[in-house]
C-alpha cells in the first residue's frame, strides 16, 4: 500500500478545525540558546504552532510540532507556548488537543528543554478529569514527547508514519544489544495491540484529525458540562427484532457482543475505542436518545470474554473517563471470569482486575448493567452488579448468574463421586443457576427483558437516572491500585 502523504502542521490544524477558526497566538516566540551555533538557527515560532479555534462550532486548543524545525524538538520557548494554550484550556473549560511531531527535549538546550516538559506534565495532570485531552501521534515521538500523550485521554496514531519510545533504536542497541528500528519498538501496529498505548491507528494524517474531530463531538467540553445533545432522531422506543435468538442456546458457542451493542445504539452507530488491544472486552461510545453512552462489554468471541490483565486495565481506564466526564456507562455482560493460569497470576491479575472493580465501584455517573448470559464469580461483582451501585440492572432470560460454572462447581462439591452421579450434579447445578430468576428474586436484577427490548428498557434506565446526583466521601483522591 502507498504510503499516505504527511502534512505539514499548519495543514494538520486546518483539517482539524472548522473553516476558518483558527486564532494562532505566539507566532513571533524564538529560543533564546546559543550553544553548539543555535543563534543561528532561530526561526519565528520556534517550531509549535499554537492557538484555539472551534470543532463544530465548540471551542478547543490546539498546539502542533513542525518537525522540520529541529526535529520537532521542544525548547524551552516552545514549551512556554504549550503550557500557555494548556492553562487558556483549562482556565476557559475547553478540550485541548496536541499534534505532536517531535524527537522530544531540544538536546542543544540542556535542562532547560527538560523542564519545559515538566511545566508540561504538571498541567496535564491538573487538567485530567477537568478538560479532554487529546494526542495524536504524527510522526516519530520520542521521549517527553511520548509521556505528555500518555498522561492524557486518549492517542491516535498515523500507521507508517508515528511511533513512540522512550528511547530510540540507536540508544536500545547501545544499552540492551537489541536490533531493532523505529516501527519495531513502538509503532502504531505496536502501541494498537500489544502495548495499549494508542487507542485509535489510522491510515492517515487525514484519518486522524477527522477521527479527533469525531471524538471531540461524543464528549463533554468540561467535567461541569454534559456532552453535547442530539436531536433523538432515531425512535426510542424502537425494538431491535434481530437481537432474538442472538445468544447462542449452547454456553460454549461464541457470538459477537458488537452484533448487540450497534444496533441498540442510535442509528446503529458505534465508535470503538482502542478496537485492537485486549479484544476480549469492548469499550467505546454510542448515543442513545441523542445523549453519549460509554459502552464496555465482554466480548465472548476472544477469551470466552473471561478478563484478564490487558482486559481489566482497558475497561477500567474507560469506566473512569466516563466517570470524569458525566459520560453514563452501559455494561453488557457475558463473562465466564478472570481469565485463570501462571501468566496472569504472577502478571498481578489480582492488583489489575482490582483496577476495574475500583472504577465501577467509585463511578457516580449514572450505570446500567445488561446480563447477556454468564455472569459467573468474581466477574459478576467487578463488571457493575448491583452491590457496586449500579443503578439499574437487567437480564435476558439467558442469564446466567453463578459463583461459577456448572462443571467447575461440581469437580469441587462432589470430587468423589462417580461420573455418572456428577452428570446428574450438573444438570442441578443447571436446573438451579443457569437462569436469572435466583438473581432476580433477591433483587439483585430488577428485571429481565425480552433481546427485542434492549433499546427501549436501556434508553428508560438512563433516563430514569439522568438527574442521579451521587458524591463519594470527601478526600483528597483513593488509593486505586495502579
Ligand atoms: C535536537 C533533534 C532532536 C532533539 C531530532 N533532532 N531530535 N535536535 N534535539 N531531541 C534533529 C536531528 O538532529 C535532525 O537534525 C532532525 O531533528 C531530524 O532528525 P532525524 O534523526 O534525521 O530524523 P529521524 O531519522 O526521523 O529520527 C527521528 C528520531 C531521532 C527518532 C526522533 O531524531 C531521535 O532519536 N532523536 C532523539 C530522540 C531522543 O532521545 N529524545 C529524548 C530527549 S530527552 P538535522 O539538522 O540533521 O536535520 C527527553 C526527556 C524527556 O525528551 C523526559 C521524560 C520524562
Amino acid at each position: 500500500m502507498e504510503q499516505a502523504k504527511k502534512l505539514s502542521v499548519r495543514e494538520r490544524i486546518n483539517i482539524l478545525l472548522d473553516k476558518d477558526t483558527f486564532v494562532e497566538v505566539d507566532r513571533f516566540v524564538k529560543h533564546h540558546c546559543t550553544n553548539f551555533g543555535m543563534e543561528q538557527k532561530r526561526v519565528a515560532g520556534d517550531g509549535v504552532v499554537a492557538g484555539y479555534g472551534k470543532i463544530d462550532g465548540r471551542i478547543v486548543f490546539v498546539y502542533g510540532f513542525d518537525f522540520d524545525v529541529l526535529g520537532g524538538s521542544l525548547s524551552a520557548a516552545n514549551a512556554a507556548k504549550i503550557a500557555k494554550v494548556q492553562d487558556a484550556a483549562l482556565k476557559n473549560g475547553a478540550p485541548i488537543i496536541g499534534l505532536n511531531d517531535s524527537g522530544g527535549a531540544r538536546i542543544q538546550e540542556g535542562i532547560e528543554s527538560l523542564s519545559g516538559f515538566g511545566e508540561i506534565f504538571y498541567r496535564n495532570v491538573q487538567a485530567s478529569g477537568v478538560i479532554p485531552q487529546i494526542s495524536a501521534i504524527m510522526g516519530p515521538c520520542a521521549g517527553g514527547s511520548c509521556y505528555s500523550p500518555a498522561l492524557t485521554d486518549f492517542i491516535l496514531m498515523v500507521r507508517g508514519e508515528s511511533q513512540m519510545f522512550i528511547t530510540g533504536p540507536n540508544v536500545v542497541k547501545q544499552v540492551t544489544n537489541e536490533e531493532c528500528d523505529k516501527e519495531s519498538l513502538g509503532g502504531t501496529e505496536v502501541h494498537s495491540t500489544k502495548s495499549g498505548v494508542c487507542q485509535f491507528a489510522c491510515d492517515s494524517d487525514e484519518e486522524c484529525l477527522m477521527t479527533i474531530r469525531e471524538l471531540i463531538g461524543f464528549l463533554p467540553s468540561n467535567n461541569m458540562e454534559d456532552a453535547p445533545v442530539h436531536p433523538a432522531t432515531d425512535e426510542v422506543t424502537r425494538e431491535v427484532h434481530e437481537l432474538e435468538g442472538i445468544v447462542p442456546a449452547n454456553p460454549n458457542v461464541p457470538y459477537n457482543i458488537k452484533d448487540i451493542i450497534e444496533p441498540i445504539c442510535d442509528h446503529q452507530y458505534f465508535f470503538e475505542v482502542a478496537p485492537n488491544f485486549a479484544k476480549n472486552i469492548v469499550v467505546g461510545f454510542g448515543r442513545m436518545a441523542g445523549r453519549t453512552v460509554g459502552f464496555v462489554a465482554n466480548q465472548p468471541q476472544v477469551l470466552a470474554g473471561s478478563l484478564d490483565i490487558d482486559a481489566s486495565e482497558k475497561g477500567a481506564r474507560f469506566v473512569r473517563f466516563c466517570d470524569c466526564f458525566n459520560i453514563p456507562i452501559v455494561t453488557i455482560e457475558d463473562v465466564p471470569g478472570f481469565l485463570p493460569g501462571m501468566n496472569q497470576e504472577h502478571g498481578g491479575i489480582i492488583r489489575h482486575g482490582a483496577k476495574l472493580l475500583y472504577a465501577y465501584a467509585e463511578a457516580t455517573v449514572p450505570k446500567v448493567t445488561l446480563i447477556t448470559r454468564k455472569a459467573y464469580g468474581g466477574a459478576y461483582i467487578v463488571m457493575n452488579c448491583k452491590q457496586l451501585g449500579a443503578d439499574v440492572n437487567l437480564a435476558y432470560e439467558s442469564a446466567e448468574i453463578a459463583v461459577m460454572g456448572a462443571k467447575g462447581a461440581v469437580s469441587i462439591l462432589y470430587r468423589k463421586e462417580t461420573p455418572e452421579q456428577q452428570a446428574e450434579r450438573i444438570k442441578e447445578y443447571e436446573a438451579k443457576f443457569n437462569n436469572p430468576y435466583c438473581a432476580a428474586e433477591l433483587g439483585f436484577i430488577d428485571d429481565i427483558i425480552a433481546p427485542s427490548d434492549t433499546r427501549k428498557a436501556i434508553i428508560k434506565a438512563l433516563e430514569c437516572c439522568r438527574n442521579k446526583n451521587q458524591s463519594n466521601p470527601p478526600k483528597k483522591h483513593g488509593n486505586m491500585p495502579v
